[in-house]
């Protein structure tokens, strides 16, 4: 049996996959062009945003596995094959970037780092007040596997740390959280306010006119997760009343971000492109041959997504 690979890899992008999925799966017949023409020969597929449709036909299928965290775009694809198990880019190495991330931007707002080059770009010399981290209240939204790094990382560096979840949660030296009724109270405290949910129907939007106004005054948003997240358009009534402080964004409504889009070149935005924790080829590709060998042996693959959840 063969495995597809169904991408839409730049040239730059899968010179660096290649070599790394062929050392980790040194054994295989990988194919990288579909339609495939014989699609009764492939059984596991590997996904990275494929165009919707890349796996319809695939009668055979017994793995999907996303090179992504993220799924959201892939459960979208009314071709997604169903009852196929699906399983999800789990790397701690991603997590580490996240935290890196996490860390970098609440720390640059907690010393007002954002503010100084904002200074520096109009020759202001001005010193501001120096808090402690254990002054800074900051609300991880999502516990799972870099919500969970995110949030212990920033309670070791000091940070007076809370963290929403679905479910209970127990995290070291993070008040936890769980269920909508928490949140309001949750946005409240807050300082900062990091997001690490997945986009799911009960995610979408959730940050929007109305939780923006359940903030404090001058709350800064972290949104390290998906664009869809984000109402956009009330966010930046909300930074340009003051009502939000300053935004950190990793990602958009549409990536990558217009040029004319006013976000970028809004004074109180810090605007990256998606590269919060990018997949690394070398750790993921032995990720997915665990799995790949997983399901050659008749075993379920780890990190399965929870179709029904949207995670
Ligand atoms: P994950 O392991 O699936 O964790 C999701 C967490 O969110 C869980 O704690 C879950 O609660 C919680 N959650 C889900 N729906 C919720 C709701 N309606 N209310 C409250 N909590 C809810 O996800 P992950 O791997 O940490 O990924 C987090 C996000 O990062 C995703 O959006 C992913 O797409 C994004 N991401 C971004 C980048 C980047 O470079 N920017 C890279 C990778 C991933 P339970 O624990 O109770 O289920
Ligand atoms: C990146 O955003 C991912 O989902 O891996």
């Amino acid at each position: 049996m063969s495995i597809l690979i169904a991408t839409q890899f730049t040239p730059a992008e899968w010179a660096q996959w290649e070599p790394a999925l062929r050392q980790a799966l040194p054994h295989e017949t990988l194919l990288t062009a579909w339609p495939v023409a014989e699609p009764d020969a492939v059984d596991i597929a590997i996904v990275a945003n494929p165009p919707a449709g890349s796996l319809r036909g695939l009668n055979r299928l017994r793995l999907i596995q996303s090179l992504w965290a993220g799924v959201d775009k892939l459960l979208a694809d009314p071709g997604l094959p169903a009852g196929v198990p699906l399983a999800r880019m789990v790397d701690p190495a991603m997590n580490e970037a996240m935290a890196e991330t996490a860390l970098w931007a609440v720390l640059s707002l907690h010393r007002g780092f954002f503010a100084y080059a904002k200074q520096q770009r109009e020759g202001q010399w001005r010193q501001r007040a120096q808090r402690r981290a254990d002054e800074v209240r900051v609300l991880v939204l999502g516990l799972g596997q870099m919500g969970r790094t995110v949030a212990e990382r920033l309670a070791r560096n000091g940070y007076a740390v809370s963290g929403w979840s679905t479910r209970e949660a127990r995290l070291h030296g993070v008040a936890t959280q769980a269920g909508d009724a928490a949140l309001p109270a949750m946005l409240a405290k807050a300082e900062i306010v990091v997001n690490l949910l997945p986009l799911t129907p009960s995610t979408a939007g959730i940050f929007n006119a109305q939780t923006f106004s359940q903030l404090r005054h001058g709350a800064s948003l972290v949104n390290l997760a998906r664009g869809a997240h984000v109402v956009e358009a009330d966010l930046l009534v909300a930074l340009d009343s003051g009502q939000v402080g300053h935004a950190v964004l990793d990602v958009f409504q549409v990536e990558p971000l217009p040029a004319d889009h006013p976000l970028w070149r809004h004074p109180s935005v810090t605007v990256l492109p998606h590269v919060a924790a990018l997949t690394d080829p070398r750790s993921a590709a032995e990720v997915v041959s665990r799995n790949v060998q997983a399901v050659r042996q008749g075993l379920l693959p780890e990190h399965q997504v929870d179709r029904a959840r949207g995670y």
